[in-house]
């Protein structure tokens, strides 16, 4: 299990990006991080997975804090999706997918492209839990749609039975559409796997959709945890700001049928 004890992150400059955050993601569930652009949610998910180092308090897993491990092997724990596509164009599908297992294998077998039997097995198995056939696995990455490339960074992200995923802002470059079907294959494909996912969005209405839990950040502070159902108008006005003339003033234009929604909700 993943945790953060009292953390905080201020950069060289003197920029407070998270501060005394504590927080616990649970095995298997689905923990979306929500707050305004530069509320330091890529900052936390940097710290999980040893990019970023905090100034204070500390990340650990299973009680022992990242600094003392082999981040080699922490990465073996972890699955990473992010918001531009990071795939190999020029490698096929199938190539990108077995990308995900290279933590495992020996430099050479990685050289020549020699993964093992299982591997090779499990790779086909993700896609297809991620519904791409077999029509895909020799196409070139860079031929797929947006929603299918992302759909092919999940299956990399589950190759070797990551403990959890992480993802910032996995659906950012995709549509409406795309996006509610990516983040249905994600949490099903990780309930499946009984793994956690932690994953910024931007998007409030897919949070409420999708999240078990939501942690809300604010100038790297946490302002509420809990599930999506308690967050009131309130809480968001804190998060995303409040107009000068006391209306509610989202972040940005694809808030704002939330936050109808939301009025009905605490109504
Ligand atoms: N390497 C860095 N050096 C200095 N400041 C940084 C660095 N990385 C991030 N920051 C600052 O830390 C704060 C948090 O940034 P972070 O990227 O975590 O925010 P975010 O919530 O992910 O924002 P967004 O929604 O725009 O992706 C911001 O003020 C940002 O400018
Ligand atoms: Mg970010």
């Amino acid at each position: 299990m993943f945790e953060f004890h009292s953390v905080g992150k201020v950069f060289d400059d003197g920029t407070v990006a998270v501060d005394g955050v504590d927080l616990r993601v649970r095995r298997g569930e689905f923990c979306v991080l929500l707050g305004p652009s530069g509320s330091g949610k890529s900052t936390l998910l940097g710290m999980v997975n040893g990019l970023i180092t905090p100034t204070s308090g500390s990340v650990s897993h299973d009680g022992t804090p990242l600094v003392d491990l082999n981040i080699g092997e922490i990465r073996c724990k972890m699955g990473m999706i992010h918001q531009q596509l990071h795939l190999v164009p020029r490698l096929s599908v199938l190539g990108n997918v077995l990308s995900g297992a290279l933590p495992a294998v020996s430099l050479w077998r990685s050289l020549l492209g020699l993964f093992p039997i299982d591997f090779m097995r499990k790779a086909c198995n993700l896609l297809q839990e991620v519904d791409l056939d077999a029509d895909h696995l020799y196409r070139r990455a860079s031929t797929l749609s947006g929603g299918q490339q992302q759909r092919v960074a999940i299956a990399r992200a589950f190759m070797l039975d990551p403990e959890i995923v992480l993802a910032d802002e996995p659906v950012a470059s995709l549509d409406p559409a795309n996006s509610r079907m990516v983040l249905q294959l994600l949490k099903g494909t990780s309930r499946r796997h009984n793994a956690s996912v932690l994953c910024s969005l931007h998007h409030l209405e897919l949070a409420m959709e999708f999240a078990d839990r939501v942690v809300a950040l604010c100038k790297g502070k946490v302002i509420y945890e809990g599930p999506p159902s308690g967050l009131t108008r309130e809480l968001l006005d804190r998060i995303y700001g409040v107009g000068l003339n006391g209306k509610s003033a989202p972040a940005d234009a694809a808030l704002t049928p939330r936050m109808e929604t939301l009025t009905a909700v605490s109504a």
